[in-house]
């Protein structure tokens, strides 16, 4: 296990296996703090900022939660188009140019591509992508596989169905690049034509020697998968209501789907759900996805503790 090397968190696309299986260790290893039950506090005096040009319930409050738990302190701007300087004009690199000044470490989400990327060139202090529009939302991929090592034990040898709009949600194209690290993966992209995966994505999961298939059926695609993971539909990336009505409403997981599944598979969903999965899963002993949500306030706690450098000797990490 190798920690990573580089002062920010821009995208799973950067992450090697062994640096992923370091965070995920180091999350765990948090556990105690989180749930109070030790007494160390290594972000104290750190203070991290959150700074949202988009919505969040999740990833915002799941930073400030392990910051807090941590020993660290937290200012956000959680609305950033609305209620801080870039309603005014402020460019991303002069908002980041301000605020390097206020904070250790910035847990940034923007609604453009790269903007991550964009940030960290601007920043004395590290950067963490909490999401940069239908790109990459690296924190999220975390929190999946660490839910999915807890619950199936592994992170190689998994056939994983991802379904829904697997063009725009960034949670889909960083799960399939996280897990494309590991050995034996069988993905399962379910979506209607034009709501498939990128090809650039699907390129590198060949490459890692992994391998894909792809299908419009969610109830005869899913029937032998060890992990179903639901996508939102991205509406808020799709501008032609033509195009819209193509997937709303189209796939709906429920629990007479999952039960007829022959491997008691996870269910897991980045959240919020819209239309695509049924209330009536929540009771299937496989539905991890306010799992997935605990489990993010340790991956983000990992995170925050690797780029500040502030990782307790005593981890032997
Ligand atoms: N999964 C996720 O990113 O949720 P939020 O938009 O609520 O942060």
């Amino acid at each position: 296990m190798k920690k990573v090397e580089t002062k920010s968190i821009t995208g799973i696309k950067n992450l090697t296996r062994s640096n992923i299986e370091y965070i995920l260790e180091l999350a765990e290893k948090l556990e105690p703090i989180v749930k109070g039950e030790s007494q160390l506090q290594p972000l104290k005096g750190k203070k991290l900022c959150t700074f949202f040009y988009e919505p969040s319930t999740r990833t915002r409050l799941s930073f400030e939660s392990a910051m807090l738990s941590l020993g660290g302190t937290v200012i956000s701007m959680a609305d950033a188009q609305k209620t801080s300087s870039v309603w005014k004009g402020e460019t991303l690199k002069d908002t980041i140019k301000t605020i390097e000044n206020f904070a250790d470490v910035i847990a940034l989400r923007h609604f453009q591509a790269g903007a991550a990327e964009e940030a960290d060139s601007h920043s004395r202090v590290p950067i963490i992508n909490a999401g940069d529009g239908p790109n990459e939302h690296p924190t999220q991929t975390l929190l999946d596989m660490l839910t999915i090592k807890k619950e199936k034990g592994r992170l190689d040898n998994l056939k994983v169905a991802i379904v829904g709009d697997l063009k725009h949600t960034r949670s889909a194209h960083s799960l399939t690049l996280g897990l494309s690290n590991f050995d034996n993966i069988e993905f399962v992209f379910i979506s209607p034509e034009s709501f498939k995966t990128n090809q650039w994505i699907k390129d590198i999961v060949l490459e890692k020697g992994n391998t894909f298939v792809e299908s419009e059926d969610l109830e005869n695609s899913i029937i032998d998968v060890d992990v179903i993971y639901m996508c939102r539909i991205q509406a808020e990336r799709i501008e032609d209501p033509a195009e819209f009505a193509k997937i709303d409403g189209l796939y709906d997981l429920t629990r007479k789907l999952v039960d007829n599944c022959t491997k008691k598979p996870i269910v897991l969903h980045h959240l919020p759900r819209v239309k695509e999965l049924s209330e009536d899963v929540d009771d299937y002993e496989g539905a991890a996805y306010f799992k997935q949500t605990y489990n993010g306030v340790l991956v983000r706690g990992a995170l925050l503790t690797m780029v500040l450098d502030k990782v307790p000797a005593e981890y032997n990490l």
